[in-house]
């Protein structure tokens, strides 16, 4: 039925970067294996994406923020998850269920019980084969992002004071304090389930961290057939 792996973590910690790397691995070694992320990852899930990172939402109240994430993942669950995995591929996923209940529960203050209502409509109950959690401050994380910032309004608008690139969003902006619920969130999320989660150390070097995800994975992915022309 095949396997389906999340990407979890603070604000900068390298999840997409990591995701990434570990689809690149998988396809060379000619694994069946897709990568999205949340929110978006179908036509209308980034048309969604839009409307919740642009920070001239301010109005926004969390209880539409809580539902255009929702909705975001039942549209990618429905239109591209599971179906992917019916073929007995594996699904790596920058982001999932877990986020809501870091970000809008344990962040925002939402009830988690009406939290756990909503994700299991618009998920079905579907949950990841093992999730990874990049560990990293949520300071040092932070300060990653406004780097890399500020590399690419560099690049992008020399000696320019554009305020709002589309790297920095209405979901970073949030204050210091809210991004530490969070991880104490995420780290209370682990307690709970501490069979699925695997908790990484994402101070360490962008290789080694891609090598540990690796060895994490394997043994997960062994029984996964590969595509024919890889024999
Ligand atoms: N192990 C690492 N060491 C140092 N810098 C890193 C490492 N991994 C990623 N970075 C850099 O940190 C920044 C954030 O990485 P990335 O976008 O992968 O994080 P993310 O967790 O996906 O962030 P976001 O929360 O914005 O989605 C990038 O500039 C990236 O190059
Ligand atoms: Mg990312």
């Amino acid at each position: 039925m095949g396997v389906f792996i999340t990407f979890e973590g603070p604000e900068g910690s390298g999840k997409s970067t990591q995701a990434r790397l570990l689809y690149e691995r998988l396809q060379a070694q000619g694994y069946p294996v897709i990568l999205t992320r949340e929110p978006g990852g179908t036509r209308i899930g980034e048309m969604i994406r839009r409307i919740l990172i642009d920070l001239r939402h301010t109005e926004m109240a969390p209880t539409t923020e809580t539902l255009l994430f929702s909705a975001a993942r039942a549209q990618l669950v429905s239109e591209l998850i599971r179906p992917y995995l019916k073929t007995g591929g594996i699904v790596l996923c920058d982001r999932y269920a877990d986020s809501t209940f870091a970000y809008q529960g344990y962040g925002l203050g939402r009830d988690l019980e009406e939290l756990h209502l909503i994700t299991g409509v618009a998920t079905g109950g579907l949950l990841p084969d093992l999730t990874l959690y990049l560990d990293l401050d949520v300071e040092a994380g932070l300060q990653r992002k406004r780097l890399a910032r500020d590399r690419t309004l560099e690049v992008a608008h020399p000696g320019s004071t554009f305020a709002t690139p589309p790297e920095w969003n209405r979901l970073d902006a949030r204050d210091l304090a809210y991004h530490q619920r969070v991880a104490a969130g995420f780290a209370e999320l682990m307690r709970r389930e501490p069979a699925r989660w695997r908790c990484l150390d994402a101070e360490q070097s962008l290789e080694q961290l891609a090598e540990q995800i690796a060895a994490e994975v394997e043994p997960l992915v062994q029984g996964v057939a590969r595509l024919e022309s890889y024999g």
